[in-house]
């Protein structure tokens, strides 16, 4: 057992929110006072990083539920070994058949948000990251929508305290925002468990209380009573102010890294900069959340 007085917790000194957690090994059993503060970490940092680890899927599973309920997005890539744990990959395998996702979140999301409970966190871990010479590519860029609420204006504040926004799962599919990309079209089963789904606009942080803007380019489709062309300037707005710098951090990946994504309160993005023979892999697991209000 690691005991709690070796946890070091230490702000990201280039950004807003996040923080280098050291001195657990997240492969080896956690005891309470343990994962309390890390949890407490989370609640203040939003974004947690735990650099050398090394895990096995199963291992990545047994962390995460240390923190709620597995609630899985997908299953086609699970891990043959945890199929609690996603593969998020490029790697096709002799046949030529994709190993995990590839090219997951290309646009700004949080996890879940099409579902009535939205996934709380998002834990990712680092299998293997290409690299163009010593630079790491394939990002994974977040924001603050929750740092961001404080910057906006008490009338916009006051605009959107009232307002839903509609999330669809349909969004991220449409043929003009993938471009090239191709994604498979949703089944009947995927379209009947996640119907277009209203969410407030602005959400409370269950353990905070701290607000956060809850609307995000990939699946917010419209405001509750507007058409989808009149809520757009609004969306488009919204999105641009918690894109600003000071709202912004870009992670730059090493393998051995776990990374656990406050879903309540950030939303991030995939960098697609890599092709094979350049090699990405993570394992993705998702925690089980409440109604957001
Ligand atoms: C995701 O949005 O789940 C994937 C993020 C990444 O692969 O960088």
């Amino acid at each position: 057992m690691v005991d709690v007085s070796n946890l070091r917790v230490k702000r990201l000194n280039n950004a807003s929110f996040g923080a280098l957690i050291s001195g657990v090994d997240v492969a080896r059993e956690l005891d309470a006072p343990m994962i309390k503060a890390v949890q407490g970490a989370m609640d203040e940092h939003q974004l947690i990083i735990m650099r050398g680890q090394k895990l096995t899927a199963p291992d990545l599973v047994r962390f995460s539920k240390y923190f709620g309920t597995i609630q899985q997005s997908a299953h086609k890539y699970s891990h043959k070994d945890a199929p609690d744990a996603y593969v998020l990959s490029n790697i096709v395998d002799v046949n030529g058949q994709n190993i995990g996702l590839a090219e997951a979140g290309p646009f700004w999301h949080t996890d879940g948000v099409y579902f009535e409970t939205p996934h709380a966190y998002t834990l990712f871990y680092a299998v293997e990251i290409p690299h163009d010479g010593d630079t790491p590519l394939g990002d994974t860029q977040f924001a603050s929508p929750t740092n961001a609420y404080d910057g906006l204006s008490e009338a916009m504040k006051q605009r959107l305290a009232p307002l839903k926004a509609i999330h669809s799962m349909t969004r991220p599919r449409s043929a003009e925002r993938l471009g090239t990309r191709k994604r498979a079209p949703l089944t009947a089963e995927q379209l009947a468990k996640h119907p277009d789904r209203a969410h407030p606009a602005i959400r409370t942080h269950p353990n905070t209380g701290r607000k956060s803007i809850y609307v995000n380019e990939n699946y917010t489709e419209t405001i509750a009573g507007m058409a989808p062309e009149e809520a757009r300037p609004l969306l488009d707005q919204l999105q641009a102010h918690c894109l600003q710098p000071q709202y912004y951090y870009r992670h730059k990946w090493q393998v051995g890294d776990v990374v656990i994504c406050d879903n309540c309160a950030l939303q991030h993005k995939a960098t697609l900069d890599y092709k094979l023979p350049q090699r990405r892999m993570l394992y993705r697991t998702t925690i089980a959340g409440g109604v957001p209000f």
